[in-house]
């Protein structure tokens, strides 16, 4: 039997030292599916280890690629695509898997999966995808569940998208890297992640303009050709580990961390009162020996706004500030689900639709609380970092999926936290 894993923290240390952040999953997922875009290997760099990028890699190799890892360097060899099906195990384990449809209508001009079902924080749904490809002339037949895409010739399009979904804006670059003329993607998702993906196009040979605005214009090209690429660093792990220095009131060194991105983040760190700079390119200081304010609000919103992956471990910081913060969720219709999770620790949060309103407590106790997604699961062990006594964040795989080595990370600047396997 798999014993479930869960993490224990003994909360009310304080951490002082130098994290390294670890490479995006959110920038390494789309690049590992467009490296079936080319007909030459692929070398990927700082590629986190984590249990997504493994979902990943399963699916390259169920299409025919070959890819192996060695620490945090991935390689691929993309030239032979012997199979166009995303299997609906891998979509079911992660839902982001339909960035491959993209990567498989490019390659090969079909793609069969079954349909990505909503997760724990929403329905998810896929219609701006399947509504450019369809622009670009590919034939969906949706047949119990699974999609079959097929497409006599891939055309360039001018794309509208109804928000700036980054999924979409991602899976309609690859599938027009390769394709007959021009596409434009017009209210196209702007965050880091979509310019990471831009530039490893780019240098595949891809001829893109505009990534990073709300216009992003793809000419198509005959071939691209692998390349060696290091990944960004994860945006979304620093904001967690910032949280995690400020909730115990110490003083962290993030290292490889890109400032740039995670200027909605620090604003807000800021505006509690924590002193926080970058310097020397690629660190970030962070000093919380003091009060925290609680900032009056917290409102997600498409980059350059608040980040909504940022939006759980900021609350589980905001749970032990002075005062009072209303959070509201504008990307997701429910991703509060950790919110009755972090109640049980003493937190006092009222939850109304997609606001939140948390006020700050001086203390919280450990409690036994089970992950309920990704990023919730990560505020739970920012949480049990204040709070007194022990905490066990059962469902740790959760977190797992997107924080490369978080116990052994945060065990590195004073933590006292582990793995427990759960029979
Ligand atoms: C990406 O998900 C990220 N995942 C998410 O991170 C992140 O929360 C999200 O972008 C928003 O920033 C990866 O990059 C692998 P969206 P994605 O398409 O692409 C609606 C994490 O924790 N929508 O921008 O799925 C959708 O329902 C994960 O690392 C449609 O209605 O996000 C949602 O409400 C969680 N129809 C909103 O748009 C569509 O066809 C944002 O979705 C597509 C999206």
């Amino acid at each position: 039997m798999s014993a479930r894993q869960a993490i224990s923290v003994r909360g009310g240390r304080t951490l002082e030292g130098e994290i390294v952040i670890q490479g995006a999953k959110n920038s390494a997922l789309p690049i590992l599916a467009a490296s079936v875009l080319c007909k030459t290997e692929v070398t990927l760099y700082n590629c986190p280890r984590l249990t997504d990028c493994d979902a990943a890699m399963r699916i390259l190799t169920t299409i025919g690629c070959s890819c192996k890892r060695e620490g945090n360097v991935v390689s691929i060899n993309p030239s032979v695509v012997s199979a166009t099906e995303i299997p609906s195990s891998l979509m079911r384990e992660m839902r982001s898997s339909v960035i491959f449809s993209g990567a498989l209508l490019g390659r090969e001009k079909r793609c069969r999966l079954s349909f990505p079902g909503g997760c724990e924080i929403g329905a998810r749904p896929i219609d701006y995808h399947i509504a450019a490809f369809k622009k670009m002339g590919v034939s969906v037949q949706d047949e119990h569940g699974y999609l079959n895409l097929t497409a006599q010739k891939l055309s360039g399009a001018v794309i509208v998208l109804p928000m700036p979904s980054v999924g979409a804006t991602e899976n309609i670059m690859l599938a027009a890297v390769l394709a007959k003329g021009v596409t434009e993607i017009h209210n196209a998702a702007r965050e880091p992640e979509i310019v990471d993906l831009a530039e490893f196009l780019i240098k595949c040979g891809a001829k893109i303009s505009g990534a990073g605005t709300e216009l992003i214009v793809i000419e198509g090209v005959k071939e691209l050709y692998g390349c060696d690429y290091t990944v960004m660093p994860d945006r979304i792990a620093a904001a967690t580990y910032l949280c995690a220095g400020a909730v115990t009131r110490g003083e962290l060194v993030l290292a490889k961390a890109d400032y740039n991105s995670l200027r909605p983040v620090i604003s807000v760190l800021e505006q509690m009162g924590v002193s926080i700079y970058g310097y020397g390119g690629n660190y970030i200081y962070i000093n919380a020996k003091k009060t925290l304010k609680a900032p009056p609000m917290i409102r997600t919103a498409v980059h350059p706004g608040f980040p909504t992956d940022a939006q759980p471990v900021l609350m589980a910081l905001c749970m032990t500030a002075e005062g009072t913060t209303v959070f509201s969720e504008t990307i997701f219709e429910n991703r509060y689900r950790h919110v009755s999770e972090l109640t049980r620790l003493g937190g006092k949060i009222n939850v109304e639709g997609r606001v939140a309103v948390v006020e700050g407590v001086p203390k919280l106790s450990g409690a036994e609380l089970m992950a309920t997604d990704l990023r919730g699961g990560a505020a739970m062990v920012v949480a049990a970092l204040f709070a007194d006594g022990v905490t066990r964040v059962g469902n740790a795989s959760y977190i797992y999926r997107g924080y490369e080595d978080i116990e052994e990370r945060l065990r590195s600047v004073g933590a006292d936290i582990r793995t427990v396997q759960v029979h």
